[in-house]
């Protein structure tokens, strides 16, 4: 079996996400949906909805009063807040593995991920052009192709670092060369196969912006400014730390106040620490 069927083949051994997310993410997106349909949605899987309440109740929220039901919890929290409980709780299961290859121990790729969700639904709220749901989800799901691929990634680390540094490639470039697969293409396969909407799987197989009209798409383009930002200040963050192309133009036409950036490389550093409490309290 060559080696780009072996990687697909481990697609399959992801854990399932549930169904009701899509639903969740759809009602969230659209404008003409009212609150108690995605109320509903949620409510009708119990298992989500004890998952949910669990958190909202935690002393960690510290709320003053205690929270029985999904309606109550939207207008305490807003519904913005609960959609990303919801999205968190539940697509943290594969995230939140070692991930070997890519130098990352348990729970890196997910509190990282997190981090720049929050960065990312930061982002698109100043620029008010698309759906913070989707974003904050994209970026949650930008790297799931870390997941499988990093076995490969650890095999062959060596080779890849090399093509890195002689090739002047990205990372990502560089997985392509030596595995014939990279983490990008892989992701898009997995969020295609969870049956995520075709721009969630564009979002995620081109958040390193490997081509022209990924670097003018603003949601792509804002997921990769959020995990720059993130790579810019955090160490932890793996093997390919800023071994990624940096796009001064899409700086520019997006985000063009310095100050702005700076200021989220500050709130990112925020963020970390939020993930941080929020998860040890779990
Ligand atoms: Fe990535």
């Amino acid at each position: 079996m060559d080696n780009l069927r072996i990687i697909l083949n481990k697609v399959n051994q992801l854990d399932p996400i549930p169904v009701v997310i899509h639903k969740v993410l759809e009602l969230a997106d659209d404008p003409e949906a009212s609150l108690p349909d995605l109320v509903e949605v949620v409510e009708r899987d119990p298992a989500i909805t004890a998952n949910l309440l669990k958190t909202v109740n935690s002393a960690y929220m510290g709320l003053p009063v205690k929270v029985d039901s999904v309606h109550q919890a939207v207008s305490m929290l807003g519904l913005q807040q609960v959609v990303e409980m919801v999205m968190s709780q539940n697509l943290s299961g594969n995230l939140n593995r070692a991930q070997k290859g890519y130098g990352l121990e348990k729970g890196a790729l997910w509190r990282q991920s997190l981090a720049v969700a929050m960065v990312a639904r930061t982002l698109a709220g100043q620029q008010d052009l698309m759906s913070l749901p989707a974003i904050y989800t994209a970026a949650l799901l930008k790297d799931i192709g870390k997941v499988v691929l990093h076995e490969f990634v650890a095999d062959k680390l060596s080779s890849i670092q090399k093509v890195v540094t002689d090739q002047a490639m990205s990372f990502v470039e560089a997985e392509k060369e030596v595995l014939g697969m990279d983490h990008m293409m892989l992701g898009g396969i997995i969020a295609k196969q969870w049956n995520f909407s075709s721009h969630m799987v564009y979002m995620i197989e081109n958040h390193h912006l490997p081509n022209t009209a990924a670097r003018n798409d603003p949601a792509t383009s804002t997921l990769y400014l959020a995990d720059m930002i993130a790579m810019m200040v955090d160490t932890g963050i793996g093997v390919d730390r800023l071994a990624y192309h940096v796009y001064q133009g899409v700086f520019s036409d997006f985000f063009p106040d310095k100050q702005q950036i700076k200021g989220l490389m500050i709130t990112y550093k925020a963020y970390r620490r939020e993930v941080h409490e929020f998860l040890e309290a779990a």
